[in-house]
């Protein structure tokens, strides 16, 4: 989370790009400014400046540093122009020299970079076999785009090495990240240790060694915890949500010799951004410098923080719906608080108070036995001991009692797992079919005190928010731990949670150009349009009305937050501020269904279309109340939240009303929700409501893109046609045509019109067990489930007289 942002008074003189002072003896300065010869070195203060000015290449000490008492300094390269010292390349990133000024980065004789310390040791060096052309000598260029190379000094296309080969945790534009098909290597992002420390840190990020066109995350050099996804010749099928800049200038190779992505962005053009692997989440980040003097996240990947293994050390316990998300378990505490709050949590926690291990026997000191810790919905440690001989909870407890170094146990009910050693990769409010109850042995002191003890503030959104008043856009999903981390927060307002981000009230006004261009409006508040860095359009949602707003604000950030599938709208991220509350989502170009449908009457969605429209929206309600984390029905399905992108492919949107219901059981819902005309008669008469409600709601929504109208058409002289019931009775009698939207003429599949009327027929019937789920409607659509004819339905004549 801290993102290496602080600019310190004690390094900021390094910001100032210098030129070169002592005299050179053949060239002038002016032309020199960028290069070392070979009769020229960098020490102290002095650095060299791209040609166009954006980076420098020189001594600094890490950002952030400041404050502490020993100076560690790097040769690296960093933005010029930038206020904020941002360093994108160290040379020696384990090796720091104390002393810059009596320190020395030249062309050795052997025509290699090296670094020499002030001992004159050689600490680093491109150490690479240099071969002249001719006489001529070899000079290391910083060109514009980052790259510092050492190339001929006559020759410049004879480059004998370069940076952009040997990334350190950053990736920029211009630079490629591959696989050499011949020498079998790739390259890699290492991230920092801490957030002053940039020697090599526990994760890396590759292209896949083994040849396989995808991109591997890896933990301590071993450990795969997220994979990219292969290239499908278009994509890589788990990055499909990059940056719109960085797939539009994505150039891909895949030849005998090589494969690799570069990011070929028109640096002139363009904001400046970075991919960094971040070494305090994990996770590949790519920022944006925004104007206000600060890097923003606008894309993270894992999504989640908790994926990435090991993320909070040993004893650690991770959390989605925490802040910061990595906390001690239970009587335990920080190991070394200087290193966690560098970023650094590799060596965990550890306990507060020893166990006693008095054995089984010990009764004697009955009081003084050590007990277990349960802890529900959590994901279970990685490296467990099978015990296949303990048959029920307590033979697993006796077991991992009866031991010293057994520090947890968990029993699935007919597997007895223990844990020696530090618990790795714990995560915690994980509710997804692979978690357990983790039982964690403490001491009994550590037991009884429980209500003695600083309790971890975790709360998660659906239970309530602390939003503390005053503190600008801070709000991060499931409450803050102040305390320690307050100054840290403000400093880095940025926060990435799931992916989510936080915003500033004004960075959204400023992109919205003051909320100029309204999109639409609704109970909730008003959509405008905007524009992100990076070129993502946007749609900002401004909720008003102080309780509803709120309640609609967690209700979205909550459900939406969490899950993502190419048929439901995405949630980009959100603000909070004081009583300000703000959803962003991407930006649909098309508008509405209800738009298309019946405001629209040059452009006629045409049948195919329609069809298209109506699966994609099955498939996307059918993630939501089968597939995903958490069941969820959205309670309010109308053509109004179905938002259509460029290419006409739905996305199920409007999440203000949605409900977060537990796998496999139907939650009561007794207060009524959703819109009037699509709401199922279950919860007018106030039963509790399934899935099947938003069933309902679809076949109301889909006898509507049928007919191209709404299914309550007034006829004049206060008389209603109610279109369901129509076409209902029309089925019957085997003429589907006459229900086809007449600016069609007529033109459609009439067996998948049939279908598409069938099934809106069997989506309304009273009965919600006789309804088919959202599965059994992509089926169907898809042609592979018949539908037979169903008898008209009681409601639907209630429905009509009323
Ligand atoms: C660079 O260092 C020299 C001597 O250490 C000092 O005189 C000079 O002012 C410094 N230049 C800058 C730009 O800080
Ligand atoms: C230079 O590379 C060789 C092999 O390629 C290696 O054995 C040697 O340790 C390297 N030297 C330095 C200073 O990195
Ligand atoms: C290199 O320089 C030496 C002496 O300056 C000269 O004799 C030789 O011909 C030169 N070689 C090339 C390839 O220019
Ligand atoms: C410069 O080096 C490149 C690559 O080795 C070579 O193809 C080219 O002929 C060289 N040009 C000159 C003028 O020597
Ligand atoms: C990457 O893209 C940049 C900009 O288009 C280009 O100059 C560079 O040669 C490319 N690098 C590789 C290795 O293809
Ligand atoms: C990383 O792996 C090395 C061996 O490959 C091992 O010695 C080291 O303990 C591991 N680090 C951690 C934190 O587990
Ligand atoms: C890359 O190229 C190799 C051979 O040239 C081919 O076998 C492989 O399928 C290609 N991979 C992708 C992802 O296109
Ligand atoms: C019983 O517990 C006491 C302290 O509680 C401990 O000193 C003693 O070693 C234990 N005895 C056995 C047999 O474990
Ligand atoms: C406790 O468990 C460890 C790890 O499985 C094992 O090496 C050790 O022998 C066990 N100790 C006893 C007393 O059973
Ligand atoms: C419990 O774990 C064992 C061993 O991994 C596994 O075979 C079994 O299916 C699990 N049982 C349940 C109910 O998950
Ligand atoms: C997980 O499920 C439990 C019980 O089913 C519930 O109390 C908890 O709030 C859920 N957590 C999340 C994050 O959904």
């Amino acid at each position: 989370m801290a993102m290496a942002s602080s600019c310190s008074s004690a390094t900021s003189f390094l910001l100032f790009s210098f030129f070169l002072s002592f005299s050179l003896p053949f060239f002038s300065s002016a032309i020199s400014t960028d290069t070392i010869y070979a009769e020229t070195s960098l020490s102290g203060n002095q650095t060299i400046t791209s040609r166009g000015g954006r980076f420098v290449l020189g001594f600094f000490t890490p950002p952030g540093s400041a404050g502490t008492t020993s100076f560690n300094y790097y040769i690296g390269i960093w933005y010029n122009k930038i206020s904020v010292l941002t360093p994108v390349w160290v040379a020696n990133r384990a090796n720091p020299v104390t002393d810059p000024t009596a320190s020395e980065l030249k062309i050795s004789a052997d025509g290699n970079l090296v670094l020499i310390n002030q001992f004159k040791s050689v600490i680093w060096s491109t150490n690479v076999t240099t071969i002249s052309s001719s006489n001529s000598t070899v000079v290391v260029v910083i060109l514009d785009n980052g790259n510092l190379q050492l190339r001929d000094g006559s020759n410049s296309s004879l480059v004998f090495w370069q940076s952009f080969d040997h990334p350190t945790d950053t990736w920029l534009p211009g630079a490629k990240l591959g696989f050499n098909k011949i020498t079998k290597r790739s390259q890699h992002l290492t991230s920092w240790k801490n957030k002053v420390d940039p020697s090599p840190g526990i994760f890396t990020f590759e292209m896949d060694p083994t040849g396989n066109f995808q991109y591997l995350y890896l933990w301590n050099s071993s450990r795969i915890y997220w994979a990219a996804g292969m290239w499908d010749g278009n994509e890589f099928s788990s990055a499909t949500d990059a940056p719109s800049d960085y797939r539009a200038y994505r150039q891909v190779v895949n030849d005998t010799d090589e494969m690799y992505v570069n990011h070929t962005v028109d640096i002139a053009n363009h904001p400046t951004s970075r991919l960094v692997l971040d070494y305090d989440s994990g996770q590949n980040q790519v920022l944006v410098w925004m104007e206000n003097s600060k890097w923003m996240v606008v894309w993270a990947q894992p999504k989640s923080k908790c994926t990435v293994y090991g993320v909070c050390g040993p004893f650690g316990s991770c959390s989605d719906f925490s802040s910061p998300f990595c906390s001690c378990v239970k009587g335990f505490r920080i190991k070394s608080q200087t290193d966690w709050d560098l970023g650094d949590r590799s060596q965990g926690c550890e306990r507060k108070t020893g166990l006693q291990c008095s054995g089984l026997n010990n009764d004697s000191a009955h009081s003084e036995k050590d007990g277990f810790f349960e802890m529900p919905n959590v994901r279970l440690p990685d490296n467990p001991n099978t015990l296949a001989t303990a048959g029920s909870r307590e033979g697993c407890q006796l077991a991992c009692l009866s031991n010293c170094s057994c520090n947890a146990y968990s029993f699935n009910g007919s597997g007895c797992f223990v844990w020696h050693g530090g618990l790795l990769n714990l995560q915690e409010q994980y509710n997804q079919s692979d978690a357990g109850t983790l039982y964690l042995r403490l001491a009994a002191s550590e037991l009884q005190s429980s209500g003695s003890n600083k309790k971890r503030m975790v709360a998660h959104i659906s239970v309530g928010v602390i939003v503390p008043a005053g503190v600008v856009c801070l709000f991060i999903i499931g409450g803050l731990v102040w305390k320690r981390e307050r100054r840290r927060a403000i400093q880095n307002s940025k926060v990435v949670q799931n992916s989510l981000v936080s915003f500033m009230y004004d960075e959204l006004r400023m992109a919205t150009k003051n909320f100029s261009e309204k999109l639409g409006g609704g109970g909730f508040g008003s959509v405008f349009k905007g524009l992100l860095p990076v070129s993502i359009d946007i749609a900002v949602k401004k909720l008003e009305g102080l309780l509803q707003g709120e309640k609609q604000f967690r209700a979205e950030v909550s459900t939406l937050g969490a899950i993502q599938h190419v048929n439901l709208i995405r949630l980009i991220g959100f603000c909070s501020q004081g009583t300000k509350k703000l959803l962003v989502y991407e930006f649909m170009p098309s508008g509405s269904l209800a738009d298309q449908l019946f405001h629209s009457n040059f452009n006629v969605l045409d049948w195919k279309t329609r069809y298209q429209i109506a699966i994609g929206i099955a498939r996307g309600l059918a993630y939501l109340h089968e597939q995903c984390r958490d069941n969820i029905i959205h309670c309010d399905i109308k053509p109004e939240n179905i938002l259509l992108d460029a290419a006409l492919v739905p996305k199920v949107a409007d999440f203000g009303l949605a409900k977060l219901v537990g796998r496999n059981f139907s939650k009561v819902l007794t207060t009524i929700r959703g819109s009037r005309g699509y709401i199922a008669p279950e919860w007018i008469s106030g039963m509790p409501i399934t899935t099947k409600v938003d069933v309902y709601s679809y076949g109301m929504m889909l006898f509507e893109i049928i007919s191209g109208k709404r299914n309550l058409i007034y006829k004049g002289e206060s008389s209603y046609e109610f279109f369901p019931l129509v076409a209902t009775n029309k089925l019957i009698i085997g003429d589907v045509k006459s229900l086809l939207d007449q600016r069609l003429e007529g033109k459609a599949n009439s067996e998948e019109l049939e279908i598409a009327c069938k099934l809106a027929c069997w989506c309304i019937k009273d009965n919600e067990i006789s309804r088919p789920t959202m599965s059994q409607i992509v089926q169907a659509l898809e042609g592979n489930l018949d539908v037979g004819i169903p008898r008209v339905p009681r409601s639907l004549q209630v429905q009509n007289e009323s």
